[in-house]
Parts: structure tokens; C-alpha cells; sequence
């Protein structure tokens, strides 16, 4: 089974990354396929609704969203993680969540997957559940099913750190990362034990 992780930074060394970095190597210990994508070097355009996705499978535009669709299609699970912004996720990954209409309108191929969501923040509460439940709310609109860290922060990894690197500080954050990690990847077996 494999695990997809978007890093929806958008500085080349990041918090979000070490988060999802944490949380694979962790998905890859317990055996399962793992990839990152970074978006910070992805070109990813505005859906700019010309409508050929509810046609077919694709897109009218020629960037790096294609392919990205097409390894979140193969992927039995997904992990999001991001940097708040103003409150909410970064510009990159909601450019891409609305790029994420082709899978949707083409026999729903998310439906059914596992979800969990990371989010950094510089501030102790500066909107990393909001920015959560953003996430939550695109996996939800594409059926797919949510995990988060049960014991700790409840919905997913939740970090505090400002410069690159110091979610690493974050003993607290770092363990609901750890904890979203393990509840995933406990639910993965379960479904392939069926
Ligand atoms: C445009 C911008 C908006 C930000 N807004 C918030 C915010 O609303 N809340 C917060 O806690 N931190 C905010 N921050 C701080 C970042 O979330 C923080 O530096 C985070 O570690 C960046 O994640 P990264 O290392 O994965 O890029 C903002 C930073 C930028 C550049």
C-alpha cells in the first residue's frame, strides 16, 4: 500500500516538510510505499474553470498538476501538510486543491482513501485548526476518510514554529505528528487485513 504526502511549503527548507517527512519515515518503518511531493517547485496555475474536466480525466492547462492527480490517484492514503497562512492553508496548496476537480468528477478516484492533515504556524494559536479543518474539508468533499492523532491535539500534527526547522523544537507538536502518523497507518492495516 502507499502513502502520498503533499508539502505544501512554499520555501525549499520548510516546517511543513519536516512534519511530513517525520510522518513517512514512520509510514515507511511499518512497511508501507512512501513519496513526497514538494509544491514549492511544482508550477501549479489557477483552475481557470474552462470546464474540459467534466468531460474526461485531464486538464486544458500544460503545469505539473497532472501528474501530481495522477500519483494521489494511485495512492491508498494521503497526507497534507501545510504552513498557516492568514488563518488558513497556503496559496499553492488551495490553487492545488481546486486543480483536484478532474479526480473528482471522474468516478470520484479519492473516494475511499485515508486522509490526515498537518499544519505549522508560527503562533501558539495562530489558526492551525482552522487550517486543518480546510484540509478535512477537501478530503470530505472527495469522499475520502480522516484520521487524526486520537490522543494529543485530536486532529491531526500540529506544530508551533516560525523560522524553518524549529518544528523540530516543538516536542509537543512533533508528537501529534508522530501520533497522526501511527493512527494512519493502524487504519491502513486494518484495511488490508480487510
Ligand atoms: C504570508 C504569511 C502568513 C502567515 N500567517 C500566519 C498565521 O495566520 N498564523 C500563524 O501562526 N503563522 C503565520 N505565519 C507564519 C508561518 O505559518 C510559519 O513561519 C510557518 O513555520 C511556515 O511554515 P513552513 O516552514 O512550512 O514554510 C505566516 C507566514 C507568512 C509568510
Amino acid at each position: 500500500m502507499k502513502v502520498v504526502g503533499i508539502n505544501a511549503s512554499h520555501r525549499r527548507e520548510s516546517n511543513s516538510g519536516l512534519m511530513l517527512s517525520t510522518a513517512l519515515e514512520i509510514c515507511s518503518a511499518k512497511g508501507f510505499e512512501v513519496e513526497q511531493i514538494d509544491l514549492w517547485d511544482k508550477e501549479i496555475s489557477y483552475c481557470v474553470v474552462c470546464g474540459l474536466c467534466g468531460k474526461k480525466y485531464g486538464c486544458s492547462q500544460d503545469d505539473d498538476v497532472m501528474d501530481i492527480l495522477d500519483k494521489l490517484a494511485e495512492a491508498d492514503a494521503i497526507l497534507v501538510a501545510t504552513p498557516t497562512y492568514f488563518g488558513g492553508i497556503s496559496g499553492r496548496l488551495k490553487s492545488l486543491f481546486d486543480r483536484t476537480l478532474p479526480l473528482r468528477r471522474n468516478k470520484m478516484m479519492l473516494s475511499g482513501k485515508i486522509g490526515a492533515a498537518f499544519a505549522v504556524g508560527g503562533s501558539r494559536n495562530g489558526g492551525q485548526e482552522y487550517t486543518i479543518q480546510q484540509i478535512h474539508a477537501w478530503m470530505l468533499i472527495h469522499e475520502m476518510a480522516v484520521v487524526g492523532d486520537k490522543k494529543t491535539a485530536h486532529f491531526g500534527g500540529i506544530c508551533t514554529a516560525r523560522n524553518a526547522g524549529d518544528a523540530l523544537k516543538d516536542e509537543v507538536g512533533m508528537q501529534t505528528v508522530i501520533n497522526t502518523a501511527e493512527n494512519l497507518c493502524a487504519r491502513l492495516s486494518s484495511l488490508a487485513r480487510g
